[in-house]
């Protein structure tokens, strides 16, 4: 197969990586791309949400398959465009996408199949006073939400009624997220350790794939500003089998059945986001898309090919498929640009990546990187995902850790506690 697959972090990186090899795979485009995916595949200077260009191209070199990384070009309807000139696509159609582009609808969705998540109320421009009280009713913490996609970034946690109170008329009256903010979403605030589902869905069926961990916040110990996610751990030990079993019944089946039953059948990589509260597992978000850098410890944990999987998932074959696993475990730690997640500076030339292959069950996953002639420099705040696999998840730290502390660039940090809530849960037996 001839394979595309749009957009250029870490997580299209590690699809990459995940193809290459396959025999299922002959050769692989990447739009944009990145200075990673330059060495295992082919870029082709296309942005991601650049449809029309993404389009023409599949189809003037005869692609096969596409897989789109990102969210935007999904819920901006990617795949009905492929569709509609009969080209294969791995993704969810526009009103599909929904589950993630607009958390008014998740919520609606999730309330009208009872699908466990915490209670909610949606507020537009013109409920600024009903928005309030609906918040104080709730009490402190409270979470405040905007509709509309954000880049991670529209999720404020208010820790008084005060607070909610300035962040619900930052975002409905002086506009701080623009249209992404002209609805608000209300909800209780959940208590608990957060893990992720992922499942792959041909629109009838489903295949699941590892969970993972992310770590959202920048510093250790789960400290400071939200980010696009530190690090990744897979598989989630906290997620034991029988609570994946009640999270497969109570939430991956009904929002598989319902969104088809609603007349848009869901197709393409689905991310489940959960809080383990006291009173069970619920959802805290829907991602129409695989997480980043939750895909890159995903995907090393697969042993069926991945090409072969995402066939099947565009020719309705996902049913009758078994799905295998390696047994052991994936961390990713990203090395970041200083600054982020505020404000980093770009073109930082990058070392100790020379060596091609870093060491048995190792990559070097890049993100924010581009080459300038020879050269890989920075060009984001996320920069690399250093990921490795091993036999358990200490060993896969440990490789992952060693390959970081070989590479640099200025101002490069990363968190050293990377999957230590997965080390002491582990431990506590
Ligand atoms: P979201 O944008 O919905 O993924 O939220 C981003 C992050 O905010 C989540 O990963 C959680 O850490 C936190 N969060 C979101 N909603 C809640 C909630 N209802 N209770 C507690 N934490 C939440
Ligand atoms: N790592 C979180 C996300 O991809 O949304």
């Amino acid at each position: 197969m001839k394979i595309l697959v749009v957009g250029g972090g870490g997580r299209e990186h590690a699809i990459v990586k995940a193809l290459v090899g396959s025999p299922n795979a002959d050769r692989i485009w990447v739009a944009p791309g990145n200075a990673g995916t330059a060495r295992d595949a082919e870029n082709i200077p296309i942005r991601a949400n650049d449809l029309t260009a993404l389009v023409d191209f599949a189809q003037r070199e005869g692609i096969d398959l596409t897989v789109v990384g990102p969210e935007q070009p999904l819920v901006d309807g990617i795949v009905e465009r492929f569709r509609d000139r009969g080209l294969q696509v791995i993704g969810p159609t526009a009103p599909a996408a929904q589950l993630e582009g607009s958390k008014a609808f998740a919520k609606a969705f999730m309330l009208r199949h009872g699908i466990p998540t915490a209670a909610f109320q949606s507020f537009g421009r013109e409920q600024v006073g009903e928005a309030l009280a609906f918040a104080k009713t709730l009490g402190a913490p409270v979470v405040v939400k905007v509709s509309g996609l954000a880049a991670g970034k529209g999720a404020i946690i208010c820790e008084s009624t005060g607070e909610a109170r300035e962040t619900i008329e930052e975002i409905l009256v002086e506009g701080s997220f623009g249209e992404a903010g002209s609805v608000v979403v209300i909800e209780e605030f959940m208590r608990g350790q957060e893990a992720s589902v992922f499942a792959l869905c041909d629109g009838r069926d489903y295949v699941l794939l590892s969970t993972a961990q992310d770590h959202k916040r920048v510093g250790e110990g789960d400290t400071g500003p939200n980010t696009g996610g530190m690090g990744a751990y897979a598989p989630a030990v906290i997620l034991d089998d029988a609570t994946l079993a009640r999270v497969e019944e109570e939430v991956v089946r009904p929002t598989i059945r319902g969104m088809a039953e609603e007349g848009m059948p869901y197709t393409g990589f689905l991310y489940v986001g959960l809080m383990l509260t006291a009173d069970g597992p619920r959802v805290v978000e829907y991602n129409c898309r695989l997480g980043d850098p939750e895909a890159q410890v995903i995907l090393p944990l697969l042993k069926t090919d991945l090409a072969e999987l995402l066939d099947a998932c565009a020719e309705q074959r996902l049913g009758g498929l078994a799905v295998e696993h390696r047994d052991g475990a994936a961390a990713c730690v990203v090395l970041c640009s200083g600054g982020y997640p505020g404000a980093y500076r770009k073109g930082l030339e990058i070392s100790g990546l020379d060596d091609e292959a870093p060491g048995p069950g190792v990559a070097v996953i890049h993100a924010g990187t581009d080459l300038e002639g020879e050269r890989v420099v920075t060009s984001g705040g996320r920069v690399l995902g250093v990921t490795a696999v091993g036999d358990g998840l200490e060993a896969a730290l440990d490789r992952a850790y060693r390959t970081a502390a070989g590479i640099h660039f200025e101002g490069m940090f990363y968190r050293r506690d990377i999957g230590r809530k997965g080390i002491e849960f582990l431990e506590a037996g």
